[in-house]
């Protein structure tokens, strides 16, 4: 369930075509930092995505293990279709770029939880980009999204993952709670004018 990693079955059954929930994609695209930009993933990333989530030291936080290159193309063939394995939620991918390499990916996930579209944010990097500010930067955009989407932004992260905790703080997210994955206590945050009712949401 972490940050940006719920994973993907690629079923389409799962969607809930009842329930509205916004697309990310819909709003123009690339987008641009300081130092990167934000595109949608595409299925020719998959050799760029493995070089990473294939590293041990990148999936320590995450909630999968090294993936197989096989893996990657499933998690990018899961958020090209946008289908979450949770039903009523709808995830999809982006291709972070600095200086014309991808260097990383982050995840936009929409759902509606009490009555209440989220956006649901996570990131990974290449450890040789580690240490510069491009996860702030990404992270702060990811928050640009949420604002111009109208949906408040929620995170989460494990609490021994200094570095992520540090970026969602440095993007303006507050910490609203925290809880536990397979006994692993972890951090919840969301956008600061969503504190109340994130607050209400985890008590
Ligand atoms: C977490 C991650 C995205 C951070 O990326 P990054 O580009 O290095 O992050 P930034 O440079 O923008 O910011 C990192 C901040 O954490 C701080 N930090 C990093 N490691 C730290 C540590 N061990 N102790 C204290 N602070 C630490 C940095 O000093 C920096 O804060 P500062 O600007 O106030 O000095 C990157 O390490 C990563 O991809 N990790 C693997 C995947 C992952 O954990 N994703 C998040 C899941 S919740």
């Amino acid at each position: 369930m972490l940050t940006g990693d719920p994973g993907t079955d690629g079923t389409a059954e799962n969607v809930d075509m009842a329930t509205p929930i916004p697309d990310p994609l819909a709003l123009p695209w690339p987008r641009r930092t300081a130092h990167t930009t934000l595109r949608p993933l595409a299925p020719d990333d998959a050799v760029a995505m493995h070089s990473y989530r294939r590293l041990p030291e990148v999936c320590a936080y995450l909630s999968h293990g090294p993936l197989s290159l096989a893996e990657v193309e499933q998690r990018i063939a899961g958020r090209l279709s946008g289908i979450d394995p949770t039903p009523g939620r709808r995830v999809r991918g982006l291709a972070i770029e600095h200086q014309d390499r991808m260097v990383g990916d982050a995840m936009l996930r929409t759902q509606v939880d009490a009555g209440q579209a989220q956006l649901w944010i996570g990131y990974a990097l290449h450890p040789d980009v580690w240490g510069h500010g491009l996860a702030t930067e990404v992270a702060q955009e990811l928050c640009r999204v949420g604002s111009e989407l109208g949906l408040p932004v929620h995170a989460d992260a494990f609490a021994d993952n200094v570095a992520s905790l540090r970026v969602l703080e440095k993007a303006g997210l507050a910490r609203v709670g925290t809880s536990l994955d397979a006994g692993r206590p972890f951090v919840l945050f969301a956008s600061v004018t969503d504190q109340q009712s994130a607050l209400s949401a985890w008590p």
